[in-house]
């Protein structure tokens, strides 16, 4: 192969922190992510080739820091301060007042407004423009070095300026941002938390906070943190700009991430009816805020007006009135997911938090409760953030009389009163009743959904509709259902009956893979149900299935393969397959060593190099050969498709020289499907 010239590799590394920032700080990828990792393997091939020539700026150290025994305390070259509160406009206009009979600039002065955004201070720095430390706030003057967790955060450039600009950066460059968890990602991150069966998270905040502050940065990498910047801490060689409206201008400009609410007001009025249009919408905001920062544009001036202890007199935090409350907990109930985990939750006594009525919060888990000893009748403190649904923080145990009761966890599904089960580190409780009437709904849901059968025009309404009217019990009940049947349902006319039987009918062609999805069994998503049905060929194969022979499959743990023998023991289960079987649903495949098949990639030649992200090597040709296909190892003219993993070989040369089509993993199985 030719050698690299290392002006490749520079030019690469700049367009991916490029792309980087474009889809991490901007929201706006310029290529897909399949053309960034055909970069991004390019860079690893070059790297491979030229270890000497990695330097701590390329895409591919962000997660290489390995974990650390205890952080480091570092000096801030600048004090990290604080800010002093307003509760109001008030507050605020006193603020303005009490400056201004310090300096005779203040009444002249311009102002920023910023969201104060709830999450962790990290002060970020640059030398000759390389990501070189990262640490907390710590107090103020010291902090700990989280440099390698830091590292993780895509939105963190780790070389400035990213956009070829004609700016240069100081030398010496140190910025101050907060670190956080946007509010749609922490509900994401709970829920398949929640599927699980592991703990779920209390609050984006703390989330943030503790995944930057333990010692593992791999373990940082799979937390949805992002950061915004907004004060420059310390420069050396080079000029920053003094006025704080065009140092987030220039932040943003070396490709830095910075809130776009944030504005400049000529006159404190208009900068407080911005602040409080604010507090009426806040949850708005994709991540949790608990106030406007009002800042002195002029930074000179917010400079020599000094300091209050910590707190910096050229700025003020307007807090927006606390979403806390305290109300009764009248007593703890119990949901039932699809999957059977139990969830409790708090039945309050009706409190307004900021204009919403609040009845019921979540508390989690059940060793929640009991790690905060929450007891029913306790006084307890809510918290309702942006768009998260409200929680309870924890009992106020001076408020309690002596009268209030300790939780137990059921013993039974309080659904359909079968015991309940837990696994072995989990901490979750299950209820493995597939004909729990509480599951059922979510599991019809499921079972129809567009991943798994795809049932069209089969919604949670109708589901609704026919659990009620007894018509239906399980989700195999669906192909018994009669025109007849769904006309004395409500809104249900001749062509509405038709069309829905017409889309259950076809639903039984589907392929064995997407029925195992549709069976809703805990741990078993696409990728599994791949393998599963790969390696089985048939439901009833599959159901006979031993825990051992299941950890056959590649990356298929004891907790998969437990869930999967237990579901398949269940009589309830057993009936469902049962009827899906006598309805004609009992989709076959080849298993992965027959011979001699048609299938979608009949003719078709591929060669697979490098690490696929769900497939071992071994497991993607037989993928392949599955469906038709013929796997060879070395590339040829003939050669239909190269598969394209990370860290590949010299074959993607030879693929990219001879024109040979390539693609990755998730355009092999759409290749197939
Ligand atoms: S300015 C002189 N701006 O709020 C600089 N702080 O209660 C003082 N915070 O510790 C800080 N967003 O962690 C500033 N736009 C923002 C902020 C912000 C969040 C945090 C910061 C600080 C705390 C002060």
């Amino acid at each position: 192969m030719p050698a690299q010239p290392h002006s490749r590799y520079a030019e690469l590394k700049t367009q991916l922190n490029l792309h980087n920032y474009r889809y991490h700080v901007l929201d706006a990828p310029l290529i897909s992510d399949l053309e960034y990792d055909r970069l991004l393997n390019e860079l690893k091939q070059i790297e491979a080739e030229h270890p000497d020539w990695i330097t701590l700026d390329s895409p591919t150290q962000r997660a290489g820091a390995g974990p650390a025994d205890r952080f480091e305390k570092i000096r801030h070259p600048a004090p990290i301060l604080s800010l002093a509160n307003a509760f109001g406009a008030e507050d605020a206009r006193a603020w303005f007042e009490r400056i201004q009979k310090l300096d005779d600039r203040v009444e002249q002065a311009q102002f920023v407004v910023e969201p104060k955004i709830d999450g962790l201070s990290v002060v970020l720095h640059y030398r000759d423009g390389q990501f070189v430390q990262g640490a907390t706030r710590g107090n103020g003057e010291i902090g700990e070095d989280i440099t390698g967790n830091l590292r993780t955060v895509k939105a963190i450039p780790l070389r400035i300026p990213v956009v070829n600009s004609k700016l240069t950066a100081p030398k010496y460059l140190v910025v101050r941002g907060e670190a956080f968890i946007p509010i749609k990602d922490f509900e994401t991150l709970n829920k398949k938390l929640e599927e699980a069966g592991e703990r779920t998270y209390q609050n984006p905040r703390n989330t943030a906070a503790g995944s930057l502050r333990q010692l593992d940065p791999e373990l940082t990498a799979t937390r949805p943190i992002t950061l915004l910047v907004y004060q420059i801490v310390h420069a050396e060689g080079g000029a920053v700009p003094t006025s704080q409206w065009e140092v987030l201008e220039y932040l943003k400009a070396l490709g830095f991430p910075v809130a776009n609410v944030s504005k400049r007001f000529k006159a404190l009025e208009a900068a407080l009816t911005y602040t409080e249009t604010f507090n009426q919408g806040r949850d708005q905001l994709p991540y949790e805020a608990d106030g406007m920062v009002i800042k002195l544009d002029d930074l000179k001036l917010a400079a020599d007006l000094g300091f209050v202890g910590k707190d910096p007199r050229g700025a003020i935090a307007y807090k927006f009135p606390a979403r806390e409350v305290t109300t009764t907990l009248n007593e703890i109930g119990v949901a039932v997911g699809r999957t059977g985990v139990l969830t409790p939750y708090a039945v309050l006594e009706p409190v307004e938090i900021n204009g919403v009525t609040v009845e019921r919060a979540t508390l989690h888990n059940f060793d929640f409760i009991a790690e905060k000893d929450i007891r029913v009748g306790d006084r307890v403190l809510l918290k309702r953030a942006g768009e998260v649904i409200p929680y309870v923080i924890g009992p106020v145990t001076d408020a309690r009389s002596g009268r209030e009761k300790k939780f137990k966890p059921p013993a039974k599904c309080p659904a359909c009163g079968q015991a309940v089960e837990h696994l072995e580190g989990e901490v979750a409780w299950y209820c493995v009743n597939a004909a729990c009437p509480a599951q059922l709904l979510r599991n019809i849901e499921h079972f129809v959904s567009r991943g798994a059968l795809d049932i069209v025009g089969l919604g949670i309404k109708i589901v609704e509709q026919l659990i009620e009217s007894g018509l239906i019990e399980d989700a195999a009940d669906l192909f018994a259902l009669q025109k007849a049947d769904l006309l004395k349902l409500e809104g249900f006319a001749e062509k509405k009956a038709e069309n829905l039987l017409g889309a259950i009918a076809q639903a039984k062609g589907q392929r064995l893979n997407r029925v195992i999805i549709a069976l809703g069994i805990r741990g078993v998503g696409e990728v599994v149900a791949n393998d599963l049905a790969r390696a089985f060929g048939s439901l009833s194969a599959l159901a006979q299935a031993s825990a051992e022979e299941l950890q056959q499959i590649e990356g298929l743990g004891p907790n998969i393969a437990d869930s999967i023998v237990d579901w398949f023991a269940r009589p309830a289960n057993r009936k469902v397959l049962k009827k899906l079987k006598s309805a004609g649903v009992d989709p076959q495949m080849e298993k992965l060593s027959s011979q001699n098949q048609t299938g979608k990639l009949t003719g078709l030649t591929f060669v697979v190099t490098g690490t696929l992200p769900n497939f071992s090597r071994e497991a993607a040709k037989e993928f392949i050969e599955s469906h038709g296909g013929k796997t060879v190892d070395s590339v040829s003219k003939k050669t239909s498709y190269l598969v394209l993993g990370e860290a590949p070989g010299s074959k993607f040369e030879k693929a990219k020289t001879l024109g040979v089509k390539i693609i990755d993993e998730a355009g092999l199985r759409k290749l197939a499907e």
